[in-house]
């Protein structure tokens, strides 16, 4: 396959259904349990060949150009891994709010590894990728994959499970940025979790149930909460407009509140935005969608 043409690659946010922090390593990382979930919020990125040996990105938010961008960085390792020169010139489109949880950074060089393996037909078996992955960020491995997935270790032990029922999902950023190493720094003893509610929840959606609310817990919520009163504000502000469950995504301060309905979501969505928040409307978007998106690559280019 010989790759010639600009291609337009989503880049699909996540959400923790649960989020449960085990404990500390002697690396440094932590070690984790959760069970995670693309959504269809997400950036988009156009890729271009370009030149072997040059690798350029430009972004509608110019600070998010620099070298340091997992997408970049992504196109690089997978470069250099290949063992041929390769070249690529990246437009990045940002839709997904950085330092949020929802993992938009590490989305964009997960996009960008799976869609120039296939682009530059890089032969590498499934367990080399996800080392590459893994490199890149904690989250970069699963949304590699996407869909509803259990997620160990530091972030780089993926056990796919079957789709969670179909969600409507409120997202809402409040307007504060946390870093992800702070958030872990905060978290104290009673923070720390066994692991049980997101072994339930995957035993739930192996048995093809519906997710238990009560099992949808995240090990930051406590410390967040009390750290930052703007995101406590916005979380009223999602229970005062009728958002039953309201959960934080990753280490925050992103917030969403999942409904099995369109109307209810859609009744919240407007009140916040009509309040002046930062809020979008999304749905879950399965492991199934993901390779869609992923394969119309190739068969984008072998049909010409
Ligand atoms: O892997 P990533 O670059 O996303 O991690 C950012 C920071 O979050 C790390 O430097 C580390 O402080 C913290 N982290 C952690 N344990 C994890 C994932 C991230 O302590 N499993």
């Amino acid at each position: 396959m010989v790759w010639e043409r600009a291609i337009f690659v989503p880049a699909y946010a996540k959400i923790n259904l649960t989020l449960e922090v085990l404990g500390r390593r002697a690396d440094g990382f932590h070690d984790l349990a959760s069970v995670m979930q693309t959504i269809s919020l997400h950036d988009t990125l156009l890729l271009r060949p370009a030149l072997a040996g040059t690798y350029e990105l430009s972004c509608d938010v110019p600070a998010l150009a620099g070298a340091d961008n997992l997408a970049l960085r992504a196109a690089r390792s997978l470069a250099d891994a290949s063992g041929r020169r390769h070249g690529v010139a990246i437009e990045l489109r940002k839709v997904i709010p950085t330092q949020g949880g929802l993992g938009g950074g590490s989305s964009d060089g997960a996009a960008v590894l799976a869609a120039l393996a296939r682009l530059w037909d890089v032969d590498l078996a499934a367990d080399d990728l996800l080392r590459l992955a893994a490199a890149l960020g904690s989250d970069v491995p699963f949304l590699l994959r996407g869909g509803t997935a259990l997620v160990g270790g530091r972030g780089e032990r993926i056990t796919p499970l079957p789709d969670s029922e179909p969600l409507w999902l409120v997202v809402a950023r409040p307007p504060v940025a946390i870093s992800t190493a702070t958030a872990f720094r905060a978290l104290t003893q009673a923070d720390y979790a066994d692991g049980a509610a997101s072994a339930a929840v995957a035993a739930a959606l192996q048995r093809g149930e519906p997710v238990p609310p009560v099992h949808l817990v995240n090990s930051f919520e406590a410390s967040v909460r009390r750290a930052y009163p703007l995101v406590e504000e916005t979380w009223e502000a999602l229970r005062a407009a009728g958002a039953p469950e309201v959960r934080l995504s990753g280490s925050g301060p992103t917030l969403f509140a999942p409904f099995r309905a369109l109307a209810p979501a859609a009744d919240v969505w407007r009140r916040l935005r009509a309040d002046g928040h930062e809020v979008w409307l999304a749905r879950t978007v399965s492991r199934a969608e993901v390779d869609r998106s992923r394969s119309a690559l190739s068969a984008a280019e072998s049909s010409r």
